[in-house]
């Protein structure tokens, strides 16, 4: 496994919406590699603490290695964002930030398989103890789930067609890595000059189904909320648009002073309430050109912030 090096994504525009100062409480729902847990606490230094957790435990252990310095200003769990409620206590924190997607370790790691660039097996948990790897997906599920996960998740147009040809191998051929899969999306859908290659958004979706990325996110915002003291400051970085649409939508019907059942909103039938959150930045904040000039991985990154009223 490589050595677990993350450059963070966005520091000093996370560092300004989070404003770390000493004595402050912070919660780091996504630790990684500790990058901008470091740079909490050197900012909250000397007597702001830290809350983290990943559900990756090499994640933790790097988390921990790096942030040694800082020992006795912190508790890190492994465990999933969307249950920091259950052990970070309510109303408590000044500052929560979520670094969505995977990390560079993940990424450039082939057995974890999150990649196609190398080959490796269809793994893809950010949890090892989870028992659903990518590969009990791909070769378990039916032909209407995988293609749901790959219009969904993916933004797939092909979503079906690779679906049923998925289902039509897998008897004769299961798909066991990385490279098998990739090679045969393909296949299935040449690139004809494109510079993505045909299996990017099929992995993405995979990814996104294995470890509920979804359903974490809408319980992880939900916690945020709750573990924030009143003016307390979420910010969440998103690398997809599901993501920022998830993160736009929840910010939305949080600032919002009533609430709607149903899915439309009907002015009549309006039910008055306080809202709880206020926009910080009306838009998504993009990297500056030199973080992208420095850090392709951050081409797609964009950070939303919420302040708890
Ligand atoms: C982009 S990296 C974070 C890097 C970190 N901010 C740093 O500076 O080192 C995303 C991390 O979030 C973790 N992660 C993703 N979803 C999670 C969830 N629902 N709960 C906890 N950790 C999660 C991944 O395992 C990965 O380590």
């Amino acid at each position: 496994m490589p050595e677990f090096v993350h450059k963070p994504v966005m520091a000093t525009e996370a560092l300004d919406a989070l404003r770390p100062c000493p004595g402050g409480r912070y919660a780091d729902g996504t630790i990684g590699g500790g990058g901008h847990a470091a740079i909490i606490l050197a900012a909250s230094s000397p007597t702001g603490w830290l809350f983290g957790c990943d559900r990756d435990g090499a994640a933790v252990e790097a988390a921990r290695a790096q942030l040694a310095e800082f020992a006795g200003r912190f508790e890190i769990r492994h465990g999933n964002f969307a249950e920091l409620a259950d052990w970070v206590p309510a109303a408590s924190c000044d500052g929560v930030l979520l670094d969505l997607g995977v990390s560079s370790p993940q990424l450039d790691s082939p057995e974890r398989g999150f990649s196609f660039q190398q080959d490796g097996p269809l793994d893809m948990r950010m949890d090892a103890q989870q028992p659903m790897t990518a590969a009990d997906l791909v070769n378990g599920a039916g032909v209407e789930e995988l293609a749901g996960i790959f219009g969904e998740f993916g933004g797939e147009r092909k979503a079906r067609k690779c679906a049923k040809a998925i289902v039509g191998e897998r008897d004769r051929h299961p798909f066991k890595t990385t490279r098998q899969l990739a090679g045969f999306i393909e296949r299935l859908a040449p690139r004809h000059g494109r510079k993505t290659h045909p299996a990017t958004k099929i992995f993405q979706a995979l990814r996104i189904a294995v470890n509920d990325e979804v359903g974490s996110l809408k319980r992880g915002l939900e916690a945020a909320v709750k573990i924030l003291k009143p003016g307390g400051r979420l910010a969440v970085i998103t690398f997809h648009s599901l993501e920022d649409r998830l993160v736009k939508d929840f910010g939305r019907a949080r600032a919002r002073d009533y609430a709607f059942t149903g899915g439309v909103d009907v002015p009549e039938l309006r039910e008055p309430r306080l809202p709880e959150l206020k926009w910080i930045t009306r838009k998504a904040i993009k990297p500056g050109a030199a973080e992208l000039a420095e850090n392709p991985r951050s081409r797609s990154a964009q950070l939303r912030v919420m302040e708890k009223i």
